[in-house]
């Protein structure tokens, strides 16, 4: 396949260490939420490391932050890589920063060696992937594919009231509008984030797509009164409501396997052991690799929604705040990805992801595969998230050879050019 190209393991596992450090928690995971001050720290070390490697950095208007190493045709479209350095509150080490720290180490690779590609190559740390402070998840790469409106990105506030403009400009993380033209293809390396490499023995996932999904936010409003003197049928309590809803949430995704319904986030008010709530915010999520059956679960949660509300005198406001259909992966990146782990002789299988991913987004608008690890246990989105070494390496090598196919090797760069 033309030029080889050898990736470092110890290289990329300090990286991943180093970077790990940046919202570092005494559980031995990560917080470092998307465009805090922290988020800010892990983009300036990934921008410096990136310039070491050759590279020349740029930032669109939603933050997306991407380097490029120019390609012996740079005028060609690049072939880009990327995942995220954001994670959750009680993320782990890997979620996110594994992709960016591995087409870093592609990167790293190809300029220790001299390699010259006919195209450009670019890594791109995206926006927001995780949601857990702005919502929805995979902002940026849903902005950069232009299935999010950039204004209404940059108007999403979190808990405390901050925007995403305020906290792109706190941090100096907002670019100019980026007149580089679309990639010829991406890839996204992740670990899988589920229990089905590790139980097959597997060590790399060939993904073929991601499910689909949707997001829901609510507010129940109900009536505070006395929790010692207000009969309870003459209550307008929100909070029972929400149980209620919660309750439907479970039993609808266990209806229907595989599929995944969750109420992740709630906040009560007023928030006092006396007082009967009068409103609550609800998230809800409801995920299906068949997008007919996700309108279903879509439909019983509604249901079941209207059914608490009437049961307890509530008003609903109901939002869909994501809907993500099912995403194939693209027959050619998912060959190479394959074609790659069976030269390196490690095992593999096909994957459907169950997580969101960057690359979800991306597939919308050009040729798209993933390469999925395994982590230990299948556990993610925990601090107690872990993944071996070597199996992290060999998903970067197959990232590496599925890039270098598309980019296209020419002769290595002499000493004397
Ligand atoms: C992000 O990690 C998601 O799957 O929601
Ligand atoms: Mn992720
Ligand atoms: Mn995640």
């Amino acid at each position: 396949m033309g030029t080889a190209i050898r990736i470092d393991e110890d290289r990329l596992w300090n990286s991943l260490m180093e970077l790990a450090r940046i919202g570092a928690t005494p559980a031995g995971g990560v917080n470092r939420q998307a465009l805090t001050e922290l988020d800010g720290q892990a983009r300036a070390l990934f921008s410096a490391w990136c310039r070491e490697a050759g590279c020349v950095l740029r930032t669109d208007p939603i933050g997306n932050l991407i380097a490029r190493r120019p390609g012996r045709n740079d005028s060609q479209p690049a072939i880009m890589m990327g995942s995220h350095l954001d994670s959750q509150p009680t993320g782990g080490k890997f979620d996110g920063a594994y992709g960016v720290m591995a087409g870093l180490e592609v990167l790293r690779a190809l300029h220790a060696a001299g390699i010259e590609t006919e195209r450009p190559i670019e890594v791109v740390a995206w926006t927001n992937e995780e949601g857990a402070r702005f919502a929805p998840s995979m902002m940026g790469s849903q902005v950069y594919a232009g299935l999010m409106g950039l204004d209404e990105a940059l108007a999403v506030r979190d808990t405390e009231g901050v925007s995403v403009a305020e906290a792109l400009a706190r941090i100096g993380a907002q670019g100019m509008a980026d007149s580089g033209s679309r990639p010829a293809a991406y890839f996204e390396a992740h670990i899988e984030q589920g229990p089905l490499l590790e139980a097959e023995r597997k060590t790399i996932g060939v993904v073929s797509g991601g499910q689909g999904q949707c997001w829901f936010q609510m507010t129940l409003t109900g009536r505070a009164s006395h929790a010692g003197t207000t009969p309870m049928d003459m209550r307008s309590d929100a909070l029972v409501g929400a149980a209620a809803i919660i309750g439907a949430l479970d039993r609808i995704g266990r209806a229907h396997p595989p599929g995944c319904a969750t109420a992740g986030r709630i906040l009560v008010s007023p928030n006092s052991p006396n007082v009967i709530p009068d409103s609550v915010y609800l998230t809800a999520e409801i995920r299906h690799p068949d997008d007919a059956v996700r309108a279903a679960m879509e439909l019983e949660f509604r249901a079941a929604a209207d059914e608490a509300v009437k049961l307890n005198h509530l008003d609903l406001n109901l939002a869909k705040v994501l809907e993500q259909p099912a995403a194939p992966f693209d027959p050619a990146c998912i060959a190479a990805i394959r074609q790659a782990a069976e030269r390196n002789g490690y095992p593999s299988m096909e994957i459907i992801s169950g997580a969101a991913h960057d690359a979800v987004a991306l597939s919308r608008i050009v040729p798209t595969g993933m390469v999925f690890v395994p982590c230990a246990g299948g556990v993610s989105h925990n601090e107690l998230e872990s993944a071996e070494s070597g199996d992290l390496a060999a998903g970067c090598q197959v990232l590496a050879e599925a890039v270098l196919a598309y980019a296209r090797v020419s002769d290595p760069v002499t000493p004397s050019r």
